[in-house]
C-alpha cells in the first residue's frame, strides 16, 4: 500500500511542488491548507490530490485533522511541515501579533502536527519528517526576528527529535531552502530582492521543484540511515 504523505501548506509554492512530487513518486499524498479556499480548490482539481483546511498553529485542530486523514484515507507515515507565513518588519517597528504570528504558524505548527502523528509512527515502526527550515534561520535576516527565529527553532526541533526518534525506524530531518521564486518572495520588495539576488552565486532564484527533489531524497525508503541532518538548497548563498 502505497504510504501517505502530508504536506501541510501543500496547496500553493513550495508545498505544491512537494504534494505533486510526492504523488507523482507513488505516494498517497495529502495536502493542508490554512486559508486560501480558492488556489486549493484548483489544486485539487488539477492534481486530484484532496486538500485538508486547517489551521496548523492550533494543536486541537490539528489532532482532530490528522484523525480524520487517518479515518479517510490512512495513518500519515510521511510529513512534511512546510507550512509557513511571514510578517516582516524591523524589531522596533514589529509587533507582538507579528512575532507571535510567525512561531506559531512556523514553528509551533511543527511540535502540533509532529506530536499528532508520532504515536502511530512509533507503533508502525516507520516515519519519514521533513521540516522545511530557511537560510534565514541559519544566517539570520535584515527585517525578520520573528521569522529567522523560529526557523532557527525548527533546526533545534529536527535535532532533538532525531535522536528520539531514530530507534522506532523515524527519521527527521531538515531543508534550508534559499530564496525560492514563490508568491512569498515576490513580495519582497523589488529593490531588496534584487540585491538578495545579487548575493546568489548560482544567479538566480530557486524552484519549488529543486525543493521537492530533496524532499523526495529524505523520505525514500532507503533513506532510513539520513537523520537529524539539513539540506541546504539556496544556489550557494550561505555555505553553512
Ligand atoms: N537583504 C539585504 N538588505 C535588505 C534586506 C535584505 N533581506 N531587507 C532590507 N534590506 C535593506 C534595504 O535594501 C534597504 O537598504 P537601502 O536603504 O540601502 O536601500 C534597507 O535595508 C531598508 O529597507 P527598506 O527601505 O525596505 O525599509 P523598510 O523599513 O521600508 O522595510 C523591511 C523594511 C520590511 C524589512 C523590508 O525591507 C523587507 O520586507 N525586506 C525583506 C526582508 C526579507 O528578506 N524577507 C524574506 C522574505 S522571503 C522568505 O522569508 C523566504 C525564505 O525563507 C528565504
Amino acid at each position: 500500500m502505497a504510504r501517505v504523505a502530508l504536506v501541510t501548506g501543500g496547496t500553493r509554492g513550495i508545498g505544491e511542488a512537494i504534494s505533486i512530487a510526492l504523488n507523482t513518486a507513488g505516494y498517497t499524498a495529502v495536502a493542508n491548507y490554512g486559508g486560501n479556499d480558492d488556489a486549493a480548490r484548483l489544486f485539487t482539481e488539477r492534481t486530484g490530490i484532496p486538500a485538508y483546511k486547517f489551521d496548523v498553529s492550533d494543536y486541537a485542530a490539528v489532532e482532530s485533522a490528522i484523525a480524520m486523514i487517518a479515518r479517510d484515507i490512512g495513518p500519515v507515515e510521511v510529513l512534511v511541515n512546510n507550512a509557513g507565513i511571514t510578517r516582516d518588519g524591523v524589531m522596533h517597528r514589529m509587533t507582538f501579533e507579528q512575532w507571535n504570528a510567525v512561531i506559531q504558524t512556523n514553528l509551533a505548527s511543527c511540535f502540533n502536527l509532529s506530536r499528532a502523528v508520532i504515536d502511530s509512527m512509533r507503533e508502525r515502526g516507520f516515519g519519514r519528517i521533513v521540516n522545511i527550515g530557511s537560510v534565514n534561520g541559519q544566517s539570520g535576516q535584515y527585517g525578520q526576528v520573528n521569522y529567522a527565529a523560529a526557523k532557527s527553532g525548527i533546526h533545534g526541533f529536527t535535532k532533538a527529535l532525531a535522536q528520539e526518534a531514530a530507534a522506532k525506524g523515524i527519521t527527521v530531518n531538515a531543508i534550508a531552502p534559499g530564496y525560492i521564486d514563490t508568491d512569498m518572495v515576490r513580495a519582497v520588495p523589488p529593490h531588496v530582492l534584487e540585491k538578495i539576488i545579487a548575493r546568489i552565486p548560482v544567479g538566480r532564484l530557486g524552484k519549488a521543484e529543486e525543493i521537492a527533489r530533496t524532499v523526495l531524497f529524505l523520505v525514500a525508503e532507503d533513506a532510513g540511515f539520513i537523520t537529524g541532518s539539513t539540506i541546504s538548497v539556496n544556489g550557494g548563498q550561505h555555505m553553512y
